[in-house]
């Protein structure tokens, strides 16, 4: 995107952007939770369904074990569809793979129908495959089938990784230039375990309604500071600077994150 666009379209996801932060993990994560909801039941009392990407790693395990405990009942799970950002190319059962941390710890646990949850193949024979397969799961499941479309989840929830990484957008990674395809395969940097994977790329996640962003942990605190003080320099950086989601974009951060940072202070 030039300059100018993204200075616009960074102009209007910073209107339409929230920051809400927390004491702690705990509570960043009982506040993510109610938002969730609070967006689960309008879009399933407007449209009957609702669309939700969860995220991978680790910050999301409490948020996903209190939605299947204390918010168990405030969502329909029989109406929501669960899809991934990215995943790993390990086995499903793998302590590595994003579904197995969202599966023990939410959706073995919630009514979910098995056709309602979407995971990604990844542990298919190459990723190229995986990656083919799941995008054409996806563009099933919303009915698109021409190039230039694009699906619009109802929420897509993030991680932050250190290095400014979301999903399996690494910085520096072609992926982050693609412009046609909705999942693709990546190679994560080396330091990184599990280096295979694959990914929801830059428009589907800038079609979202709303993108929600959740990181703990004052290794992130450098990250969070260059995106909200000086944003065109983090664009060029860290792909999490690039999700600017034509809906509702929010953070939820904790004070491990935000501490001394004083642009927060406003907050
Ligand atoms: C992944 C995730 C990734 C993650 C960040 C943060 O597959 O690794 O999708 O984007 O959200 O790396 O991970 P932590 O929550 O473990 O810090």
């Amino acid at each position: 995107m030039t300059n100018k666009l993204i200075a616009e379209a960074q102009a209007k996801s910073m209107t339409k952007q929230n920051v809400h932060i927390f004491a702690d993990l705990d509570a960043l994560s009982q506040g993510m939770a109610h938002e969730i909801a609070k967006q689960a039941q309008a879009a399933i009392a407007e449209r009957g369904i609702f669309t939700m990407v969860l995220a991978g790693g680790s910050t999301p395990r409490k948020l996903y074990e209190l939605l299947a405990k204390e918010f168990q009942t405030q969502i329909d799970w029989t109406k929501v569809h669960f899809f991934w950002g990215d995943e790993r190319c390990v086995p499903p059962t793998d302590s590595d793979s994003n579904f197995a941390m969202a599966w023990q710890a939410l959706l073995s646990k919630v009514p979910a129908p098995k056709k309602n949850v979407h995971r990604m193949p990844a542990d298919l024979a190459t990723p190229e495959q995986a990656a083919l397969a799941y995008e054409k799961e996806l563009r099933d499941f919303f009915e698109l089938f021409s190039v230039k479309s694009f699906p619009i989840f109802d929420l897509i929830l993030l991680g932050l990784g250190e290095d400014g990484h979301t999903a399996s957008l690494f910085p520096d990674s072609p992926a982050l230039e693609e412009k046609t395809r909705w999942v693709v395969p990546v190679i994560a940097p080396a330091n990184y375990k599990v280096r295979p994977r694959i990914t929801l790329t830059l428009p589907v996640i800038n079609q979202a309604e709303h993108v929600f962003f959740l990181a703990s942990g004052k290794e992130k605190k450098k990250v969070i500071e260059s995106i909200f003080k000086t944003s065109d320099l983090a664009q060029t950086l860290f792909p999490a600077a690039l999700i600017l989601p034509q809906g509702q974009l929010a953070w939820f951060l904790d004070h491990s994150t935000t501490e001394g940072i004083d642009s927060f202070s406003l907050f």
